[in-house]
């Protein structure tokens, strides 16, 4: 009864012991390790052994192909290579790593071919810089879209678009390629003339990059209409001076040709046009006349004129120059738009005006003082000699 008990329970309980123990203690065993790798990297697979007697180690790839037959290669491609073989530690390694290698490698001992381990070969990528791609261009009170796009990561890349270090909420997507993902972010924004030129950044951040980035950087190209401002002549043009006039002219993309002309008149025949400057020599008073600088993109046009008043040349400290001319178009001279110099010169008159009324004032207030004072004095000088008559009459007081 107690001998069959022992059969029925010990016994089987013994022959797992004793499995167990020759599995661990006796018996040879072969354990791998999981890899992770970068793309182009060179991945390190290693099988372990345990109690190794000599047996046949074989090693395959996930296809099931046999790479290394107990330290001989079996599949010919370089890029695996056998780097160690000992009793304790059996290692390949793969270089130039691709997408396509990942999966399980098979560590086994030939005589067991029921046991097997499988080392699992991960492959990582990182993303490159992302690109910008321009889905609506800007134009001046619109709005422009701009996608991000990563086309290459694994596992998928996180996406950011940045302005003034503030994250701009946009639309991700993803869509697997192969083994990969295609990563985008899509932002919409509305764009005025003053944000031409603003710099936004996407920056792509990945568990491979350890808290790195990879970061593109966009300057928003924001197209607006042209403005157009001629930069008049200081003070008046007389005959025989020189002109320039000078185009400033903003516009995005900024206007190629600018052009010159006179309302109701062609352009004087010495005049030259180079870039943006009208130049005018020797001046008569053909000249007169308005002027106009015109540019146009293809966001619109501007204009801006500018009118030319010649005046009869003086010759300078010369009076009897300016006392024949009429006296009506002298004073017409000084009540011109173009005679910028004279209504400056206002304000330093006004001044001397100022100054000379001044002087005026204190010469009066000094001959009032003065006068009051010689006054006071005599009538002193008067009441001391009265009192001095009035003593020597009668002493005794
Ligand atoms: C190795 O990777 C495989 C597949 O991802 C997984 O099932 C297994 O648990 C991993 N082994 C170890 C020891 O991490
Ligand atoms: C397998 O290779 C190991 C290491 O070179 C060697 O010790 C062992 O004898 C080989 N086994 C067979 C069966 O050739
Ligand atoms: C690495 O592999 C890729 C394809 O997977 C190939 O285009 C490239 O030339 C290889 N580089 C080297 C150094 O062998
Ligand atoms: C140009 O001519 C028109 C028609 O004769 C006239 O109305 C206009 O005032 C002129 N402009 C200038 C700047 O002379
Ligand atoms: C040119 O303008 C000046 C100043 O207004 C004037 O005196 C002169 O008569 C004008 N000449 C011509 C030809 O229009």
């Amino acid at each position: 009864m107690a001998f069959s008990s022992f059969w029925k329970y010990c016994a089987p309980l013994s022959l797992l012991l004793l499995l167990s123990y020759s599995q661990t203690a006796w018996g040879q065993a072969v354990q791998a390790e999981n890899v992770t790798v970068l793309e182009g990297g060179t991945a390190q697979i290693s099988c372990r052994l345990q109690n190794y007697d000599g047996s046949i180690v074989v090693i395959q790839n996930p296809r099931r192909q046999t790479l290394f037959f107990n330290g001989t290669r079996a599949l010919k491609d370089d890029r695996f290579q056998m780097v160690l073989f000992t009793p304790r530690l059996v290692r390949i390694t793969l270089t130039n790593v691709s997408v396509s290698d990942e999966g399980g490698f098979f560590c086994q001992l030939y005589t067991d071919d029921t046991h097997h381990q499988v080392a699992t070969l991960s492959v990582v990528v990182p993303p490159e810089v992302p690109m910008v791609e321009v889905k609506t261009e800007a134009v001046e009170g619109g709005e422009v879209e701009l996608t991000c796009v990563s086309p290459r990561s694994k596992p998928p890349a996180t996406l950011r678009w940045v302005r003034d270090r503030r994250e701009i909420a946009g639309v991700i997507s993803q869509q697997e390629n192969g083994k990969t993902v295609s990563v985008s972010n899509t932002i919409r924004i509305p764009v005025e003339r003053k944000d031409n030129g603003a710099a936004l950044s996407c920056e792509a951040s990945h568990p491979a990059l350890v808290g790195q980035k990879r970061v593109r950087h966009y300057s928003l190209d924001v197209h607006f209409a042209p403005t157009v401002k001629i930069i008049p002549p200081q003070g008046i043009l007389r005959e025989g001076d020189s002109l320039s006039l000078t185009c400033s002219v903003t516009g995005n993309p900024l206007p190629r040709d600018i052009q010159w002309s006179r309302v109701n008149d062609t352009l004087p025949e010495r005049a030259e046009k180079t870039g943006n400057i009208l130049l005018m020599s020797r001046l008569s008073q053909s000249h007169n006349g308005t002027y106009l600088c015109q540019a146009h993109n293809n966001y619109g046009r501007a204009a801006d004129h500018y009118t030319l008043l010649v005046y009869v040349s003086v010759p300078p400290k010369s009076h009897p120059a300016i006392a024949h001319l009429p006296s009506s178009s002298f004073t017409k001279e000084y009540q011109d738009p173009g005679a910028v110099v004279e209504t400056h010169s206002a304000v330093p008159y006004a001044m001397i005006g100022g100054i000379l009324a001044l002087l005026v004032f204190t010469v009066i207030c000094v001959l009032i003082v003065t006068i009051w004072c010689s006054v006071r004095q005599k009538d002193h000088g008067t009441r001391k000699l009265g009192r001095r008559q009035r003593a020597q009459r009668n002493p005794s007081s």
